[in-house]
């Protein structure tokens, strides 16, 4: 295994394994290492069928149970715990323009932590690229612990014992999308989260935002929010990005508890973008977490 640091702390590509058969559970132990480290792990050439990126999922943790996707009447993909990260319908056509699919997905534009609006949250992402566009849809990633780390002492004393609410609902709304069904709007009830949390294989504490939040406890809800952008746009600066750049059969791996990632735009009426991710489950709410 070759590990190669993408930026100096943060973000790795890890080479000379081959993610297509199982791995042992040495190489497993390790591989967890290289993620606590550098919380970004970028694996180049995996050309991984759908069932060996769910076998390589489940090797690493419990998978999240169900997909927090608005509900489609017929699955692109055959797996139900595999997320469909792409701008096609079932089959295989670009999605319309004003396809509700389309326009949830395009809630993914914003910085987010994976599924931090469930109580409990994700833990490992797995997105595989399958079908990349010519230009433009590239993934960004945030560094939470380096934007903790940057933060004053004051505001890190001040910020400590805040809890927020997350919701799709919520990140949807700052788009001006409100087209969740009864049903929906229920599955979707704000779930409350830490906002510093400590990374327990690293040990680092790291901010924990997403534009999932839509209140923070305790204080009036502009006054909440404003808070949450600001951290937002402190935690997003140039020294706490890693920009991935797409190949096909790019596996990239990143660790929702300390990091968030957006997609960057393209030209989704034109090209077709086909990406396809797995998910594991933390092991608990933030609240019941040390
Ligand atoms: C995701 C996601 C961003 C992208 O898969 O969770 O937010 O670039 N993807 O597609
Ligand atoms: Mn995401």
């Amino acid at each position: 295994m070759i590990v190669k640091p993408l930026t100096p702390g943060f973000g790795a590509e890890v080479s000379g394994i081959d993610l297509c058969v199982p791995l042992s559970a040495d190489q497993i132990t390790r591989l967890i290492k290289v993620i606590d480290d550098f919380a970004v792990v970028v694996f180049p050439d995996q050309p991984l069928t759908d069932d060996q990126h769910v076998a390589f999922a489940e090797s690493l943790g419990p998978l999240e149970n169900e997909a927090a996707v608005v509900s489609v009447e017929k699955q692109r993909l055959a797996h139900s715990r595999m997320i469909d990260i792409s701008n096609l319908d079932v089959d295989g056509s670009i999605l319309a323009a004003d396809d509700r699919r389309r326009m949830f997905n395009l809630g993914n534009l914003l910085w987010h932590s994976d599924s931090s609006f469930k109580s409990t949250p994700a833990l490992y992402s797995m997105l595989h690229g399958r079908v990349i566009p010519p230009d433009g849809g590239d993934t960004q990633f945030a560094d939470m612990r380096g934007a903790w780390d940057q933060l004053s002492d004051d505001l890190k004393l001040q910020l400590e014992p805040y809890v927020c609410d997350h919701s799709l609902i919520y990140s949807r709304a700052l788009l001006g999308f409100d087209a969740f069904t009864e049903k929906e709007m229920q599955a979707f009830a704000p779930q409350p989260q830490k906002l510093v949390r400590r990374h327990p294989g690293s040990k680092r504490k790291c901010l924990f935002l997403s534009s999932h939040i839509g209140v923070v406890h305790g204080l009036p809800r502009p006054e909440g929010m404003v808070l949450i952008r600001e951290l937002i746009e402190h935690a997003t600066q140039k020294e706490f990005i890693y920009s991935h750049k797409w190949k096909v059969n790019d596996l990239v791996l990143w660790d929702n508890r300390c990091t968030m990632h957006r997609a960057r735009p393209f030209n989704d009426k034109k090209y077709q973008r086909d990406m396809r991710r797995m998910t594991l489950q933390d092991s608990a709410s933030t609240l019941d977490q040390p």
